[in-house]
């Protein structure tokens, strides 16, 4: 069994190690995790933002805890770092059973699959990170064990070999993706629920960070955790890295409190901009228009050029830059907009006069 395994590669030097080290990936990494475990919300009414996911979620536990049933299965997608691994821990809490976790890539044989199902208790919840990331024979153990709480192993090979139906205890299973799209059909159906998660907007992570402030002992003034908040890519795993990195250059400071100054220096140090771009963020950017003129291009080739993984480009990076309206996906390829150009402090071609490079500079 290899459910705590990585993805193979994952600390292999190249693209994804370097995405791994970003301050403002919303991806895990490995010092996020048990200060990031200690700031999470435990239970439904601590949990700040996703609003119309959380009355949704609460209107389905009340009605499964007074019928005494396990909830319905329960698919949570969005970009990294928006809390679907919290929701998942939640919803154990409020349900008051145990939560049992694992991943899509974690899962490699039937069997591993099998071995999970056949040892959990009546209602607990399975959480599968990832889900996507399942293989096709995996998938298939799950069809009847979430439709009809059963498993089918054969036994014997050849001619002889049987079927063995296998009941399980009523469960609840909670998948989450990044990429709903890359879900087959028969698996995405039979999630009674499906729940998109959205970024953030500037209230929640504002009151994120205070939260999470107060739960670290720091003191910061509103406008340090406005101007932290605002440059967290509406990610609360973001906002609570950088906070943690704020308060490292504040007690290196001899400053008690945190201030909107200290976080701007804090935030100029890590080369993160106005908006919570950081240098890959500009990279990709920058190639877009100086290599490819604005686009289209298609992700492969944009993965090459900027030496990231195109995984990587379509999960963690451009989720934001299209909500920030600075990149486009068409049927032809990625396109840089207006909007994008001028953030970078590049003319935008229909402004442009006759001159070799377009570049002036990043801000
Ligand atoms: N910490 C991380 N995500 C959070 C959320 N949604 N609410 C409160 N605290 C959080």
């Amino acid at each position: 069994m290899s459910e705590t395994r990585r993805p193979p590669g994952q600390f292999a030097p190249g693209p994804r190690d370097r995405e791994s080290s970003r301050l403002v990936t919303g991806a895990q990494r490995e010092d996020d995790s048990n200060v990031e475990k200690s700031l999470r919300p435990r239970r439904l009414d601590e949990y700040i933002g996703q609003d119309r996911v959380k009355n949704n979620l609460n209107i389905f536990i009340q009605a499964a805890r007074a019928r005494e049933e396990p909830l319905d299965h329960i698919l949570l997608y969005g970009p990294p770092g928006l809390g679907k691994t919290t929701l998942a821990t939640i919803i154990a809490a409020e349900m008051g059973v145990s939560l049992r976790v694992t991943s899509g890539p974690a899962i490699e044989r039937q069997g591993d699959l099998v071995s999970i199902l056949t040892n959990l208790k009546p209602g607990d919840v399975l959480f599968i990170d990832e889900i996507h990331r399942l293989s096709r024979v995996v998938e298939e153990v799950l069809y009847p064990a979430m439709e009809d709480y059963a498993v089918d192993i054969v036994i014997g090979k050849g001619p002889a070999a049987r079927t063995m139906r296998i009941n399980l205890p009523k469960f609840t299973l909670v998948g989450a993706t990044t990429r709903l799209a890359l879900m087959t059909g028969p698996l995405r159906d039979r999630f009674g629920a499906v729940m998109r998660l959205d970024f953030y907007d500037p209230g929640a992570m504002e009151q994120i960070v205070r939260r999470s402030a107060s739960i670290l002992t720091m003191q910061i003034e509103d406008s340090g955790a406005r101007m932290l908040a605002g440059r967290a890519r509406g990610t609360p795993r973001i906002a609570n890295r950088l906070l943690r990195r704020v308060r490292d250059v504040a007690q290196v400071a001899g400053e008690a409190v945190v201030t909107e100054t200290t976080a701007n220096r804090a935030l100029e140090l890590l080369e993160i901009d106005v908006l919570g771009l950081d240098e890959t963020d500009r990279r990709i950017l920058v190639s877009l228009i100086d290599k490819f003129d604005g686009g289209p291009v298609g992700i492969d080739t944009l993965a090459a050029a900027t030496s990231e993984e195109a995984d990587t480009i379509m999960d963690v990076y451009e989720p934001y830059l299209i909500q920030l309206g600075f990149l486009q996906r068409t049927p032809r390829g990625r396109v840089a907009t207006r909007r994008a150009y001028e953030h970078l402090g590049i003319v935008f071609p229909d402004e442009r006069p006759n001159q070799p490079s377009l570049f002036q500079g990043t801000t």
